[in-house]
């Protein structure tokens, strides 16, 4: 009983610290996109938080073994180095990662920032289905309508109130159809690669004695050898002519640590809660950095439309953990009984 209590707790606290770290990540890079500054390359930045990741979680390997550097040693090698076949099988969404990562900021450079939100939460409905498919879970009937309701809820929340459309026209005339095309095709395919390697890894985590943050290490090793791969092929010239960090100000090194600690945090939830859930608490996040946007920066108006999405995300969210505890409570009682 004291466990589960334990394990529910750090459920809420991961979820939350999601939220938190969701919410200032999403407004730190609004900022660091309103600021006149050198332009940073976004693949090197993926390394750099890939990298930062790793060398955390090895820091809370040696924790966990009583600040023992030769137990650091010993874990490393026999959880990572001497099971090469299982280390191997978190190249699958580290790969899919480092290409979703690169995706989206692929993405961000085409589309505005409402459309990207909508269209990638998405990722809720292939989360939910790679669930059902590759973790036989069950979602019932009104689960499957809370997510819909979610979704759509978050489509209201970030949709753009009269003056942006108004803005928007202008920009859009600029753009060709081409380029909006494939900014929102960069999204879909992120969509999936999101469902499918969240959804794996939670099947790696949940099957296994292995800690997460060794799961962490290996997945940080992987994704800084994809991620270089990727720098090497696209940003080759760029990086030899003004080095890795050109533009690294410290607004994109506190985005870059928040996208390491947000790598940490996503992993934790995935091991006491999981990936839908995770969704729920990504789509409250924008709904709080649409607020705090209107409040303290004021660059934003809410509409009608945004009123509508945060009563469907509130009630969404609310309608599938409500019935989670049910079905929790009733696993409880029958345990006791
Ligand atoms: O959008 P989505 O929730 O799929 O994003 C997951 C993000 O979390 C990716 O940026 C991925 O690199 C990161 N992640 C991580 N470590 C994990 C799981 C996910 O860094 N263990």
């Amino acid at each position: 009983m004291r466990i589960t209590t334990k394990k529910d707790n750090r459920k809420w606290i991961s979820l939350a610290a999601l939220v938190l770290q969701n919410t200032s990540l999403v407004l730190l890079l609004r900022y660091s996109r309103t600021m006149k500054a050198e332009r940073y390359i976004s693949s090197t930045a993926i390394v750099t938080a890939e990298f930062i990741k790793g060398l955390i979680c090895i820091v809370l390997v040696w924790l966990e073994n009583d600040r023992s550097i030769n137990r650091l040693f010993r874990v490393i090698h026999e959880e990572i180095y001497a099971k090469p076949y299982d280390t191997s099988k978190l190249a699958i969404p580290s790969g899919l990662y480092a290409i979703q990562n690169n995706l989206l900021f692929f993405a961000l450079s085409y589309l505005n920032a409402a459309t990207y939100q909508v269209s990638y939460q998405l990722k809720i409905l292939t989360t939910a289905l790679c669930s059902v498919l590759m973790l036989k879970k069950s979602i019932e009937k009104h689960q499957w309508f809370s997510l819909c309701m979610l979704a759509i809820g978050v489509a209201f929340v970030t949709w753009p109130s009269p003056e942006e459309v108004q803005k928007r026209t202008t920009i859009q005339s600029q753009a060709t159809w081409l380029q909006q095309s494939t900014g929102f095709g960069a999204v879909l395919l992120a969509s999936m690669t999101s469902g499918f390697a969240g959804v794996y890894f939670e099947k790696i985590l949940k099957t296994g004695p292995t800690s997460v943050w060794i799961r962490n290490i290996q997945l940080a090793c992987f994704g800084t050898l994809f991620g270089l791969l990727i720098v090497f092929c696209f940003d080759y010239k760029a990086v030899m002519d003004k080095g890795f960090f050109q533009g690294y100000s410290t607004v994109v090194w506190i985005v870059v640590l928040l996208q390491a600690i947000g790598g940490l945090i996503i992993a934790t939830v995935i091991k006491y809660a999981d990936n839908i859930i995770k969704g729920f608490a990504t789509s409250l996040s924008i709904l709080f950095s649409s607020v705090i946007s209107y409040f303290i920066l004021h660059d934003f108006t809410p509409s009608l439309f945004f009123y509508m999405g945060t009563v469907f995300v509130l009630t969404a969210t609310f309608l599938y953990g409500w019935e989670k505890n049910k079905v929790t409570s009733s696993v409880n009682e029958q345990a006791r009984i």
